[in-house]
């Protein structure tokens, strides 16, 4: 005998259609399995009379979320709008009508995690978020029921598909940034706003999700430092290939004892390093926990059926855990002890590409002012002369990033440096 269950969608556009595409192809087969069948009862959207790309019967369609709350034969809401509000205003609403929600809205639960856990908790509602990190990769999952034996210490990942699928093709095809940001959001793989990709606010909220899960501390956004890609030019992606770098925008969080550093930037790392085979918009996290050791998961990180995977699997085991959902220790008012320290200063390599004037005496006068502040030189390539000028690339050892920041304001007050055009760190 199966288990009706009636749910409901907010939002049908790429993770909206991708999910109903997937319960309506595997939904009988994969749902006898597990002893369910899910009808999705109604799907909210700005706007009705839309063309979809999905087929619909056009009676589920709504514009007004109290066609959703006040239904009491829907017991799953499946939130896919997207941004701030309203969809923290409905998550809230529906979790007050005891109704379990499955969320792909990283920026939502990386931003009010605290209001819905705690009123989840308070109404014995699920809420379920797998979908809102690394796309169809079950990261959630992992690291809270598959790696609680560990510390986990460190956290390095690629986490967002759209910045990855452009680096990829502006290093691989030479192609501008522009035109791949289009293809990407033509593929949907891109943020409804792209800024939040290409300026790494995506990947932010992700790191925050997941170091708040892998650290039992609440990791806060504001203790993010943020990097987007929009500064990295072809250029730099030529001068790294030649010294065997590959570049990447990294989620990294560290934990040090108390200390945390959590940081989203574009790195250079080694062409060889396992994350600089992750292409496209392909996602990796790869753990290093204290039991466990190294371990990466690899796979789709954005699109309909990747992160509809997601969601489906969450809709699954909300129904299988109706009696007893689960939630983060967090939410036992557990959040940031004093003792953890953010750690601003951290210590990475550094690619550092200059145009200076060509003439004797300049590589000493730069070399001089990093030693000023402690930090050694690993190697420097000078490049053939564009007329008085010529670009230089210098790679740090391991450096204080406040001793970077002082010795790059230094240096840029030096006569004979016409330009600092790029700083990107390096991670090995
Ligand atoms: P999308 O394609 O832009 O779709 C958004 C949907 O929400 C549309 O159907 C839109 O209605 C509806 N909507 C937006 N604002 C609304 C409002 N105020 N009231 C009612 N309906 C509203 O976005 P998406 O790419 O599916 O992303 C949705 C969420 O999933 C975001 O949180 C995103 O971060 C997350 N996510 C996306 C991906 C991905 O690969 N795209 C992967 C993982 C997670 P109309 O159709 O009528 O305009
Ligand atoms: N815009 C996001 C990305 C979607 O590019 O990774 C997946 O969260």
């Amino acid at each position: 005998m199966l288990k009706e269950i009636n749910i409901a969608f907010l939002g049908f556009g790429t993770v909206g259609t991708g999910a109903y595409t997937i319960i309506s192809s595997n939904g009988r087969k994969l749902f006898e399995k597990e002893g369910i069948s899910i009808n999705v009862k109604r799907i909210l959207v700005r706007d009705v009379a839309k063309k979809r790309s999905v087929v619909v019967d056009k009676s589920l369609l709504t514009d007004n979320i109290d066609d959703i709350i006040n239904d009491p034969e829907i017991s799953i809401v499946a939130e896919f709008i997207g941004g701030e509000e309203p969809a923290r205003e409905y998550i809230l609403a529906a979790l007050k009508s005891k109704k379990t929600v499955v969320t792909a809205n990283k920026e939502v639960m990386a931003r009010h995690w605290e209001e819905l856990e705690k009123t989840a908790r308070s109404t014995g509602a699920g809420l379920y978020y797998e979908a809102s990190v690394g796309g169809g990769i079950p990261i959630i999952k992992v690291i809270r029921e598959s790696l609680q034996a560990n510390n986990i210490n460190e956290i390095m990942g690629i986490i967002n598909g759209t910045t990855n699928y452009i680096l990829t093709k502006m290093s691989e095809d030479g192609r501008s940034f522009e035109s791949v940001l289009e293809e990407a959001q033509k593929l949907g793989y891109a943020e409804p706003d792209p800024t939040f990709d290409i300026e790494g606010l995506d990947a932010m909220f992700k790191l925050s999700i997941l170091s708040t899960l892998a650290f039992h501390t609440r990791i806060h956004i504001d203790k993010i430092y943020r990097e987007g890609i929009t500064r990295i030019t072809t250029d730099d992606i030529a001068f790294g290939k030649e010294l065997g770098f590959s570049i990447r925008l990294l989620a990294i969080a560290k934990k040090h004892g108390q200390n945390i550093e959590v940081r989203v930037h574009p790195t250079f790392i080694p062409a060889d390093h396992p994350l600089a085979s992750v292409r496209d918009a392909y996602n990796a996290v790869f753990i290093r926990g204290d039991a466990v050791g190294n371990l990466m998961l690899y796979g789709r990180g954005a699109g309909d059926l990747p992160t509809g995977s997601a969601i489906v699997s969450d809709i699954v085991n909300a129904c299988l855990h109706e009696s007893g959902h689960t939630y983060s220790t967090l939410s036992n008012g557990d959040w940031t002890p004093d003792k953890i320290l953010f750690n601003d200063n951290w210590e990475t390599e550094f690619f550092i590409r200059m145009t200076v004037k060509d003439q004797p005496g300049v590589l000493a006068k730069i070399a001089g002012i990093f030693g000023k502040y402690g930090v050694s030189i690993a190697s420097v390539i000078q490049k053939r002369r564009n007329g008085d000028s010529t670009p230089i690339i210098f790679v740090t050892h391991k450096a204080r990033e406040l001793s970077i920041d002082k010795a790059i304001d230094e240096i840029k007050e030096e006569s004979v440096v016409i330009r600092v055009e790029n700083v990107i760190r390096v991670e090995r």
